[in-house]
This record gives structure tokens, sequence and C-alpha cells, in this order.
């Protein structure tokens, strides 16, 4: 096992590059599925969710290998057709290969994922749309089996999910016909994916828009690609530059992509600098209390809802959050309030009155986004935090250490083993 061991008190100062989208860099994985070919993905982040996709594409009998960044995909003339339990129960987010088998295969085994620690996560939206467009979908011993020839329909969301927005609009690129999907989510992942898409012959209009339509083709083609920054990454280094009193320039970061991230850090109380080399943070005093709403984008992110309840924490007078996409993301508050915060939970709302110091304690990432929230509180606590369940942060953030320390963060990982025996 391993830790992180982060003393507090050192403004985040420097600048940085944003890496591609992880939240995007999957779905790409999956699309290529697809159409036989080469694939050549730039921009791709080294984190383990993104290695979980590789084993899923190559138990599917695709080559996969890294340059540096860039992730090349060969995939041949004959797929299979399953994604196995010990893959998917790693990685939930495997259920966006549903959409593309089908489409291609005209058959899927798929592993059902279960619920995670954030939430239930339901996927009825995907399957419901997918038998809209004719599949046939049955469960067979934790496995979803999906077959039948797809064709074009009318898809009303109930709610704007990420996944099924995906997973429908892959499997509505090969479909017979006209698919529309209506509610549909607009994150800047669905765009690049849509972009991706086009790039292999697909023919979509609206994506971005709540309204996507996509018209079938016969066939698809690989193609090259460069994934677009992740809006998360870079919205988590500039709520750590705020917290931390710092002045962080995130490099390639897309303001509009944070639009209302950026608008709660000004109201914060600090300068946000966008231009086109990216966005840049200042922030000299102690942060205002800001309350926040997080909905489905362009609303406040989910995942950055942890990240910003540690500026509350730490910010003048009283802040209320609420949480409206995941029912069980406050789960690690109760390690923020180890380490001195004052936060009141109540259904999806929280009550957080802020303190002027948090005290360093020993915390358990229970997430990937409360994880890097946890090790933003250390570096802004007095003394000494140490994090374990490091295998969430990394799932999310390549070395996320390196990337702290580079701005001059004192954090430093280490095997608990090793620690102990020392
Ligand atoms: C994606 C992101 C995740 C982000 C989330 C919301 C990836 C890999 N993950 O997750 O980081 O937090 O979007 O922006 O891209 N729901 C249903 N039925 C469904 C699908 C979803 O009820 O069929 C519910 C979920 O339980 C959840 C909410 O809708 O409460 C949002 O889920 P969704 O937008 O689908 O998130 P993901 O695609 O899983």
């Amino acid at each position: 096992m391993e830790r992180y061991v982060v003393t507090g008190g050192t403004p985040l100062r420097g600048s940085v590059r944003a890496r591609g989208a992880k939240n995007s860099a999957l779905k790409l994985m999956a699309a290529s599925l697809l159409a036989e070919g080469e694939y050549v993905l730039h921009d791709v982040p080294r984190i383990a969710d993104i290695y979980t996709m590789q084993a899923v594409l190559e138990r599917l009998g695709c080559a996969t290998g890294f340059d540096d960044s860039t992730m090349r995909i060969t995939v041949p003339d004959g797929i299979g057709s399953e994604a196995p339990y010990d893959l998917v129960r790693q990685m939930r987010a495997s259920i966006v290969v549903l959409g593309p088998l089908l489409a291609r295969r005209g058959h899927a085994r798929v592993a059902m994922p279960g619920g995670c620690n954030i939430g239930s996560r339901k996927i009825d939206l995907h399957l419901k749309g997918l038998e809209r467009m004719g599949a046939t979908i049955g469960f067979d011993h934790g496995y979803l089996d999906a077959g039948g020839g797809l064709h074009g329909t009318e898809i009303a969301l109930d709610w704007p999910s990420h996944g099924a927005t995906e997973n429908l609009m892959m499997a509505a690129t090969l479909a017979k016909g006209t698919t529309i999907i209506e509610n549909a989510a607009r994150d800047p992942e669905i765009a690049d994916l849509a972009v991706f898409l086009t790039s292999m012959g697909a023919r979509i209009a609206g994506a971005g828009s709540p309204i996507i339509t996509i018209e079938g083709v016969e066939e698809l083609r690989a193609t090259e690609h460069a994934v677009v920054p992740d809006r998360l990454e870079a919205g988590t280094l500039l709520i750590a530059a705020a917290v931390t009193r710092g002045d962080v320039l995130v490099q390639g970061a897309r303001a509009e992509h944070l639009d209302i991230v950026l608008s709660k850090l000004a109201d914060a109380g600090a300068d946000v600098i966008a231009t086109t080399a990216g966005v840049r943070l200042v922030m000299s005093e102690q942060p205002r209390a800001v309350d926040f709403v997080t909905l489905p984008y362009p609303g406040f992110p989910t995942d950055l809802q942890p990240q910003m309840m540690v500026l509350c924490a730490l910010g003048s007078g009283t802040s209320i959050a609420t949480e409206n996409v995941f029912e069980n993301r406050f789960m690690f508050v109760d390690e923020l309030v180890r380490m001195g915060a004052d936060i009141r939970t109540e259904g999806h709302h929280a009550v957080i009155r802020g303190r002027d110091e948090l005290q360093g304690a020993p915390v358990r990432a229970p997430d990937i986004r409360a994880g890097a929230a946890l090790v933003i509180a250390g570096l802004a606590a007095a003394g000494t935090t140490e994090i374990t369940g490091l295998e969430y942060i990394d799932r999310g953030y390549q070395s996320f250490e390196d990337t702290l320390s580079l701005l001059g963060a004192s954090i430093q990982r280490e095997s608990v083993q090793r620690a102990l025996q020392a």
C-alpha cells in the first residue's frame, strides 16, 4: 500500500500543462471498436482507468500501445464481443463498449457494472435507449446480453446522462436511419467524441447541444485525433491554487469549458486570467464563502464538488453546497471533518462554516475526486497529512504528486510498508 505525505503551508506557484481528458479518451478508445484499422490518439493521460480500457480492448482482440502520451490502437476485422467482470468492476465506465460492440457485431456481452462509492450509478437510460433502437437485452448471471440490428429512432433521455448519451451516439453511427437524442448531455467530452466519430466518417449534428442527430452510415474508418484538454484536472489545480493562496497557470486549459467554476472562484476572491495560452489563477487572500450547486454541464461539475468544498471549508463565512448528480458524493466529508472542517450535511445539501485553518491528519481517499480534494486540504493544512487510497487518485490523475511538486508543493509518495519499517 502507498500513501501521500503532504506538508501544508506552501502556496502553489508556477505553470503546468493540461493533459488530455480521461472522460473523453476512455470513450474515444471505446469508439475505435466501431471500425477496423490503426488509430492514433494524442494527449492520452497515463492513468489507471486508461490502462483498464486498454485491457478491455485487448480482451476484445485489439492491440494497444503508448508512446509518451500518444496511444496507438489496432482494431482487427474480427473482434470479440465480451467485456468481462474482472475489468468492468475496476471501472464502470467500461459499459461504454456496449453501444459500439452492438453496432459493429450485432451482439455484445458486457458485465453489469455495480455501484461505486459515489452512488448506485444506474444504466437504465443506456439500456432503454438501445432497446428503442431495436436491441434485445437480457440479463444472464451478472452479464448484459444484447443483440439485434439497430435502427434510427427518437430517444428522449429522462436525465442528460453523460455515459448514456455517448453509448447511444456511438451505437447510432452504424444504425439504419436517423437517431435523435433529446435532453442529451452537453459536456465538452461529448463534443470531442462527435469530432472523433465525424473524422471516422459518421454523420452527427448538434453534439454539445441538448439535441443530437445521428444519421447512420454503412461503415466507418480508423482515424487520428488529439484528446480535448481535461477540464477536471485543470479545475482541480486551479482550486488548489486558490486554496493555497498561490499563482498557477494551467497551460492549454480552456476557460470556456470551466465557465461556472471560474466565476465561482472569482466570487471567492481569486483573480482569474483566461488567455489563449490557458488559465491563470492568483489568490492573495482568504477565500470568501461561495454557494454552489452541481448540475449537468454547463452547471458546476459534480467532479469538482469535493475540491470546492475544501475551498469553502477554509473560506470566510458560511457556504451551502448542493449535490444533485450523485447521491453519495458527500461521503468524504467525514474525512475533511477529521482535519478540522466544520461541515454539516443534510441529504444533498452541505452547510460549510469556513475556518481559518485545517489540521493535518491521516485520511483515506474514498474515490477519485474526493482523493484529490483531501490532497488539496493537506496542501493548506497546518502540519502533515497522510493520505491513503491512492489507487483512486491514480485512476484520474497522472503522477499527481509530480504535478504538485512542480508547483512547489511538499508531497511525497511512499510505500506504507517501507514507512512502517523505517
Ligand atoms: C460521467 C463521468 C463522471 C461524471 C459524470 C457526471 C466518465 C467516465 N465519468 O459519468 O466523472 O461525474 O459523468 O458528469 O465520463 N443515471 C441514471 N441512469 C442511467 C445513467 C445515469 O439514473 O442510465 C444517473 C446516475 O446514477 C447519476 C447521474 O445519472 O446519478 C449521472 O450519471 P452520468 O451522467 O451517466 O455519469 P457517468 O457517465 O457515469
